[in-house]
């Protein structure tokens, strides 16, 4: 039976060890930097459920991904390959390494980044790809994986929004050489903030660790859970713990705490995304002029949230959400806009000396970022609408009559 919970109450009712974790914490004290070992446990858990060899905790999605360009050796000069549809997020960590985010453009249909698009922007520069799982529906990842071999490139799936979902059988995050989550407090399983990086290499295990935390010279791929270098070690005067540039990006016990009961009930809360998404397909089916995002044979999307096209030239994007309120719904989320537009990007205002475009190590065209680099993004990004799976049952109810309503009006039958 699929959990939906039916009130706030049910939603936010101590299921299982969430309360007992954060208890269990709070109970331990403070200690500097001895704990009760969530953080380590909740890494543990997370690396079995997606049955690979290492799991290392971040404080957010963004940091995860910074951590692993890091380990993937990006820096100046280099380019990554990025999806122009996502949270800027995606293309900032480039940003941060002083590399240059190049972008891909996008299925029409899945919404995702485009493999074909993909191989038409390597050039050798190129030093990685972070292909998003957009929605909660990975990109076709065969096709990915293929042409990053071919090109010695390193992948790093995005998959903030996407917990359990599958491609060809294997879980979304298992496919490419790391993979990174949010626990963002929109996500499926959420610590407030938070996000965690899985990976089978050691060496990119070893490298995201320590990226995570001042890359201390004592951490290895398999110190779960550790975040500093051992008390005996530390007190010497003489110690070299530094081996490079590091960042901070530890997950605070207490959210640990919070994400590790998630982490124990993830099957429901992707479930019961799941089984609202299926709500509005119902609604949406029959109706040619509202596209739901294709999930293609043989992938499971975990549906993060449930995502249409207005495929419609009478209609616009505002008239329908309006609608949807006039007739007792909740206002329905547009997509963001195309990173690349967005002044941040657009304006180049990063780092005001030029850099990453116009750094001197970087020998590649530099990137414009201007309307007609991504046609097909451009063109759905402001008609997507973007429905919210994470509803109790009576909140989705209300959604999908008024969408069901608005649809009708549209159609003359109101
Ligand atoms: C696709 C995607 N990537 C990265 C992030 C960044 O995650 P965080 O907010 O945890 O830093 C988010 C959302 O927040 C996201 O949706």
């Amino acid at each position: 039976m699929t959990w939906w919970p039916a009130s706030d109450e049910e939603l936010n009712a101590p299921r299982t060890n969430e309360y007992e974790y954060v208890k269990e914490v709070l109970d331990f004290g403070w200690h500097n930097t001895s704990s009760p070992g969530v953080n380590m446990r909740l890494e543990l858990a997370f690396a079995e459920r997606f049955g690979v060899n290492y799991a290392i905790t971040h404080n957010s999605g963004t940091g995860t991904m910074h951590s692993c360009l890091i380990a993937a050796g990006v820096g100046p000069g280099d380019e990554v390959i990025v999806p122009p549809i996502t949270a800027a997020a995606t293309s900032y960590v480039v940003i941060h390494q002083n590399a240059v985010p190049v972008y891909a453009d996008l299925d029409p249909r899945t919404f995702e980044i485009d493999a074909a698009s993909i191989r038409e922007h390597i050039t050798p520069y190129t030093k990685a790809i972070i292909p998003v799982a957009l929605y909660g529906l990975s990109p076709d990842m065969d096709e990915i994986m293929a042409i990053a071999r071919e090109h010695n490139l390193v992948v790093i799936e995005d998959c903030a929004q996407c917990f359990l979902g599958e491609y060809k059988g294997r879980l979304v995050g298992t496919i490419g050489d790391m993979a990174s989550f949010s626990f963002q407090g929109s996500k499926h399983m959420t610590s407030g903030d938070g996000g965690i990086v899985i990976t089978d290499s050691e060496r990119y295990a070893k490298g995201v660790r320590q990226a995570m935390v001042f890359a201390y010279s004592t951490i290895e791929a398999a110190s779960a859970g550790t975040t500093a270098p051992p008390k005996e070690v530390r007190q010497d005067p003489g110690f070299a713990r530094h081996l490079a540039l590091g960042w901070n990006y530890r997950l605070p016990e207490l959210a640990a705490a919070s994400a590790l009961g998630q982490l124990e009930r993830l099957d429901d809360l992707v479930g019961w995304r799941q089984a609202v998404a299926a709500g509005y397909a119902e609604v949406i089916q029959g109706h040619d002029w509202l596209a739901p995002q294709l999930v293609p044979k043989g992938l499971v999307n975990a549906y993060w949230c449930y995502t249409v096209l207005l495929d419609s030239d009478e209609i616009t994007w505002h008239q329908l959400r309006d609608k949807i309120v006039e007739f007792g719904g909740e206002p329905v989320y547009g997509s963001w806009r195309v990173t690349y537009l967005e002044p941040a990007f657009a304006e180049e205002r990063f780092y005001g000396k030029g850099c990453p475009n116009y750094c001197p190590l970087y020998k590649g065209t530099p990137q414009r970022y201007a309307p007609g680099l991504c046609p097909v993004a451009e063109s759905i990004q402001p008609r997507l609408l973007q429905f919210r799976t994470n509803y109790i049952r009576p909140r989705a109810e209300r959604q999908y009559e008024a969408l069901a309503k608005a649809i009708a009006f549209f159609e003359g039958k109101a």
